[in-house]
């Protein structure tokens, strides 16, 4: 194995109710015939010129694979019908991140649907209720598929006009920031299943792209406003993101719209996205910077932002909030019911024992089986759901997190709101679909449990749920 690609100009990365009829009812009539989706292998430039190009698993809407995948956009309101194609060697599924989605077309498979088989299709067809910044990604060996490449940005626009209104954004680009573990000949370094990677922070790459490109350069004209849709699809690095040369403000986290507020740095854990709006700043011909901390105090210019004219004047306090969701029922936390969610092992700490497959085993005959890390003591959970809510109840969920690394929990098929006021990487107040819980800290989130079906609850660092963190839980 190796580490040595010194692959960046500016330094190198370290090793290191009423919803219900809005989700059910077709919003559009149903498309005769699907549009593509192709899950295939191809090739990508992903290093720096020079370097060979990489082979990855890709998607494809027509003509090649590319990597992250095509674009998909539609509005809000809008029905999404896919055809899922497999031109991979193994199964695959696809599971659409952060959509308040029809159970059936969620894609963790194989809870919510049969991993479709190479050579096979799987129909998904379904709406998309709520504006915002999504992706989609393989949900079937998602460990290995996602970072092969098997993910794309999936951009739901609001119905409301908001770009070009006063105080909006001119222009938005979706920057989709990946990590790739490459060898010296810029293929990927296929440890997938190293448990030593698994039971530490996941498995970190050494190559960051933006759009599949590393280190690309994304020209500001004149004056220019700008709304960035940032998407973390790394399988494990957090990506603690500022802005070097450009003033930021973040208006959404997951989708969601927040009041607008000024940041230096976006705390991005895997399968996070945030849309901050950005002013250049800084004198013409001056260069502002995307910057990544790789978590040694440095920073690395993962994108720059050459400055083609005049920089905005003033400051961003006119910056307009997007239009509100407005269908997002508000969790009742006079009663609400209590759950808890407790993440125990890995590397430096480990557990005593926890049950898998029905068996209760101490660490080391678990970690010989694959399995390092637990949720409520119970190692890949998947016989029975970890609670049931009657549709409609709010859930309190106390996460608490014993062990040596931070995790990022994403439920499915929900957004939650941040009810913690002490959370290091979360904010009170905020509404989420997945969020950092730091070592030794308890996150507590609140949801209306009001979608029907059968949802994974687990952490996207996704060597962690592949090795344990993960689970579900039943909404009827
Ligand atoms: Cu983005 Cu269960 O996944
Ligand atoms: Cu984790």
């Amino acid at each position: 194995m190796t580490f040595s690609l010194p692959m960046t100009r500016r330094g190198v990365l370290a090793g290191g109710a009423a919803l219900a009829a809005s989700l059910t009812r077709p919003a559009t009539a149903r498309a005769a015939t699907p549009s593509i989706l192709r899950a295939v292998p191809s090739t990508a430039q992903l290093a720096p010129d020079g370097y060979p190009a990489t082979p990855v698993w890709s998607y494809a809407t027509d003509g090649a694979g590319i990597v992250p995948g095509p674009e998909l956009r539609v509005k809000a309101g809008d029905r999404i019908t896919r055809r899922l194609v497999n031109d991979l060697p193994q199964s695959t599924a696809v599971h659409w991140h952060g959509i308040r989605i029809d159970n059936a077309m969620d894609g963790a498979a194989p809870l919510t649907q049969a991993p479709v088989p190479p050579g096979k299709t799987f129909d998904y067809d379904f709406v998309a209720p709520d504006p915002g910044t999504y992706w989609y990604h393989s949900h079937d060996r998602g460990y290995e598929q996602v970072a092969r490449g098997l993910a794309g940005p999936l951009i739901v626009e609001d119905r409301t006009p908001w770009l070009g209104e006063d105080g909006a954004a001119t222009r938005e680009m979706t920057l989709v920031l990946d990590d790739w573990l490459l060898n010296a000949d810029a293929a990927l370094v296929e440890n997938f299943d190293s448990l030593h990677a698994a039971s530490h922070a996941g498995r970190l790459g050494n190559t960051v792209t933006v759009n599949g490109t590393a280190y690309p350069d994304l020209p500001l004209r004149p004056g220019e406003r700008v709304r960035l849709r940032l998407i973390n699809t790394a399988t494990a690095r957090v990506m603690p993101i500022s802005f070097g040369g450009l003033r930021a403000r973040l208006i959404a986290l997951d989708g969601h719209p927040v009041a607008p507020r000024a940041v230096d740095t976006v705390l991005l854990g895997p399968a996070q996205r945030a849309d901050v709006v950005i002013d250049a700043a800084s004198a013409q011909d001056a260069r502002g910077s995307l910057l990544l901390d790789p978590g040694n105090g440095g920073a690395v210019e993962v994108a720059g932002f050459p400055n083609q004219g005049d920089p905005m004047a003033g400051t961003q306090d006119d910056v307009r909030p997007l239009p509100a969701w407005g269908n997002l029922p508000t969790p009742d936390l006079a009663d609400p019911q209590r759950e808890t969610l407790l993440m125990e092992g890995g590397a430096m700490r480990g557990f005593s024992e926890a049950t898998y497959d029905g068996e209760t085993l101490g660490f080391r005959e678990l970690a010989s089986r694959g399995m390092v890390w637990a949720f409520n003591g119970i190692a890949h959970g998947m016989d029975a759901p970890m609670f049931r809510a009657p549709r409609g109840r709010t859930v309190h969920l106390s996460m608490t997190n014993r062990t040596a690394f931070a995790h990022a929990i994403h439920l499915h098929g929900h957004h939650f709101r941040i009810e913690s006021k002490t959370a290091t990487a979360e904010t009170h107040g905020d509404i989420r679909d997945t969020a950092l819980v730091g070592p030794d800290e308890t996150l507590e989130v609140a949801f209306v449990a009001d979608n029907p079906g059968r949802w994974m609850i687990h952490c996207h660092m996704l060597e962690h749920q592949q090795s344990g963190m993960m689970g579900w839980f039943d909404v009827a």
